[in-house]
C-alpha cells in the first residue's frame, strides 16, 4: 500500500506538471504574438508533453488506489524580454523539475516504496532529454544574437518539431 506521504508528494508533482503545461502554453502565445510561429509550435508540443507527464502521475496514483487531488494552478508568466529569455527560463525551469524528481526518488527510497521508485525512473530519464532539448535551443539562440537573420532559420527549425 502506498503511504500518505508519497501520495501527497506525487499529487504535488502532478499539479506542478499541469502548471508546466500552462507555462509552455503561455510561452507559445508569447511567440505567436511576436510572429515566431515555429517557436510557438515547439512550445505547444511541449505543453502537450507536460500534460502527458501530469497524466502519467495521475495514472500511477489511480493504479495505487490513492486519492487524487487537483489543486489550484498558479498563472504562468506572460512576458519575456526576448526569445532567448523564454528558452533560458524554460531551461532553468526544467533544471528545477529535475530536482523535484530527484527529491521524489529520495522520498520513495526512504519510504521503501519500490513501485514508486520504479515508476519514477521514466521521469529521471525524461528529464535528461528535457534539459538537453531546451539547452540545445538556448545555444542556437545565443549564436543567433550575433546574426539576427539566423532567428528566421531557427524559428523554421523549431516549427518542424
Ligand atoms: Fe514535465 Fe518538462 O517536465
Amino acid at each position: 500500500m502506498i503511504s500518505d506521504k508519497m501520495v501527497k508528494a506525487l499529487n504535488v508533482q502532478m499539479n506542478n506538471e499541469f502548471y508546466n503545461s500552462r507555462l509552455y502554453l503561455s510561452m507559445a502565445t508569447f511567440f505567436y504574438d511576436i510572429n515566431l510561429d515555429g517557436a510557438a509550435h515547439w512550445m505547444e508540443k511541449q505543453a502537450g508533453e507536460e500534460t502527458g507527464h501530469a497524466m502519467k502521475l495521475y495514472g500511477h496514483l489511480k493504479e495505487r488506489n490513492a486519492r487524487i487531488l487537483l489543486t489550484e494552478v498558479p498563472a504562468p508568466p506572460t512576458k519575456w524580454a526576448s526569445p532567448l529569455a523564454v528558452f533560458e527560463d524554460a531551461y532553468k525551469h526544467e533544471c528545477d523539475v529535475t530536482k523535484a524528481f530527484d527529491a521524489l526518488v529520495a522520498q520513495a527510497q526512504t519510504l521503501k516504496d519500490n513501485a514508486t521508485l520504479n515508476f519514477l525512473q521514466w521521469f529521471v530519464n525524461e528529464q535528461v532529454e528535457e534539459e538537453a532539448s531546451v539547452d540545445a535551443v538556448v545555444q542556437k539562440l545565443k549564436m543567433a544574437e550575433k546574426a539576427p537573420g539566423a532567428l528566421f532559420f531557427i524559428d523554421r527549425m523549431l516549427g518542424e518539431r
